[in-house]
């Protein structure tokens, strides 16, 4: 695992022909552990920008040009294709990034709505998403089209993925803001969509405050969106055996290197 900012770092980290990963943190982790699932003989590279979390938070602008520098330095460094694996991001510069890299798969996540709806067509559903994902044009287009009869209910999120960033996700606090957030749904939705690649890691949280519910998250549509690309363009990796997963981060220190260790080992 290399973790740490400057150029040299990153670059040390990707591997000629990986597929690059990003995130605004450890989020994109829940997304990776299903790319390497999907995609076992494949190297991923994996960054997540945690120096500038939350993206949620932000204005697009700042968000677009996060990841557009972020991507810059994955092609540069040598990946054969991109996962943005960040609702918020995806909204943001997903257009862009592809516009600017049409040559490669740039493939990004959205919330699964869509699988949501078609298991719970009249049943009341919950979109946990940050912010900005929900503000954005991208968001309010999939409500539109995948609105149907069911109950759709938005909840922004606001200081989830921070707070999840910090790991520690069993102490008390992190169901005391989970009750604030969506508290007075408790027993009254059938579904969860998780909107933001953090939220996966405090499913059972969810769970705790809100009841017996179904989850929907993007991660394994993401990457079986992925293994299509990658076989559109001929990029699949040959060989037999398991390929590397690298770490990188926009925090340089030991103990977000240990976090990103953990969070990977989370099934
Ligand atoms: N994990 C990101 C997403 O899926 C964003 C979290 C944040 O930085 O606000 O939207």
């Amino acid at each position: 695992m290399v973790c740490g900012y400057g150029g040299d770092v990153l670059r040390q980290a990707v591997v000629e022909g990986a597929v690059g990963v990003f995130d605004s943190g450890v989020g994109g982790i829940s997304v990776l552990q299903e790319l390497v699932r999907e995609l076992p003989h494949e190297d991923f590279v994996f960054f997540g920008d945690s120096a500038h979390n939350p993206y949620g938070e932000k204005d697009p602008k700042e968000v677009l040009a996060l990841s557009c520098d972020i991507v810059d330095r994955l092609v540069r460094d040598g990946c054969k294709a991109v996962v943005i694996a960040c609702n918020t991001a995806t909204s943001a510069a997903a257009r862009q990034l592809r516009a600017k890299y049409s040559h490669m798969p740039i493939v990004g996540v959205e919330p699964a709505l869509k699988p949501a709806v078609l298991a719970y067509p009249h049943g009341r559903i919950l979109v946990m998403a940050t912010p900005l994902t929900v503000r954005l044009d991208k968001f309010q287009t999939l409500l539109h089209e995948w609105g149907g009869e069911s109950q759709i209910v938005t909840v922004p999120c606001d200081g989830l993925a921070a707070r999840i960033e910090r790991g520690n996700l069993d102490d008390p606090d992190m169901i005391g803001l989970l009750q604030r957030l969506v508290g007075s749904y408790a027993g009254s939705v059938d579904a969860v969509v998780l909107g933001c690649t953090h939220y996966p890691f405090v499913r059972e949280q969810i769970r705790a405050v809100l009841g017996d519910v179904s989850f929907f998250d993007s991660a394994a549509g993401t990457a079986r969106q992925l293994r299509r690309r990658l076989d559109q363009e001929g990029l699949l990796a040959r060989r037999e055996g398991p390929g590397n997963v690298r770490f990188a981060s926009s925090c340089d220190s030991p103990k977000e290197l240990e976090l990103y260790h953990t969070f990977f080992g989370l099934a």
